[in-house]
């Protein structure tokens, strides 16, 4: 019996293994990685991939995204998912030296917010992640999420702590050096991620999502009053 449930685990850590090599080689052009991994893991399972509404994209049945974790705010304090209030945090994953994707995402997200009534609002908490912590310090995270919404929290971290984070959100991320400019540039994929009090995603929605449906999105996912 406990050989057949080994053999069984073992199955399945090569499948999403597989799941993972397939998205990375069968990516799409244009397409983001987290996305092509998500479309090989609902073929693996025999479903349609999940449909992106304006409740956000549905995780497959049995895929967990998130999880608990240990960052620094804006301000230097020690934070983790306990730390806000039971909210849901409306999580974005970026560097403040990004060009394009990361402000208009991050603007998408303060227009949502403002779209929620006060006791929505209340309910949710927009959060910026950094993944370019060598350059990103507190106090420079502290002002550039002030730009985009006055109560946006900005988290930061040791390489480490970072690294962890992204790994439990599957958040792809790499320097990508350019030999014209001197500042690097990072890579990174590009989603919304509605996280629980538990830190876990409740869903999650493609970049270029508009307001409107982040709106919906996070309406769909608030704790109970
Ligand atoms: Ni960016």
């Amino acid at each position: 019996m406990q050989r057949v449930i080994r053999s069984l685990v073992l199955l399945l850590v090569i499948a999403l293994g597989a799941a993972w090599a397939a998205a990375w080689f069968g990516r799409q052009p244009g397409e983001a990685l987290g996305d092509a991994f998500l479309r090989h893991v609902a073929a693996l399972t025999g479903r349609d991939a999940p449909p992106t509404t304006a409740a956000g994209l549905q995780l497959p049945t049995g895929v967990t995204l998130g999880g608990p974790f240990r960052m620094t705010n804006q301000d230097g304090r020690s934070v983790t998912q306990a730390d806000f209030g039971g909210r849901l945090l409306v999580g974005y994953f970026g560097f403040t030296f990004c060009p394009d994707v990361c402000p208009t995402e991050l603007g998408a997200i303060a227009n949502a917010m403002d779209l929620l009534s006060p006791s929505e609002a209340e309910r949710a908490m927009p959060l910026f992640v950094t993944i370019d912590p060598e350059r990103d310090t507190p106090a420079l995270i502290k002002s550039y999420v002030a730009n985009f919404h006055p109560r946006m929290v900005g988290l930061t971290g040791t390489p480490e702590q970072v690294a962890e984070m992204a790994r439990s959100f599957r958040v792809y991320y790499a320097k990508a050096s350019r030999p014209e400019v001197s500042e690097y540039l990072m890579d990174h994929s590009s989603f919304i991620y509605l996280i629980g009090a538990d830190g876990r995603v409740r869903s999650l929605l493609r970049a270029q999502s508009s307001p409107e449906d982040i709106a919906a999105a996070i309406r769909a996912s608030l704790p109970r009053v």
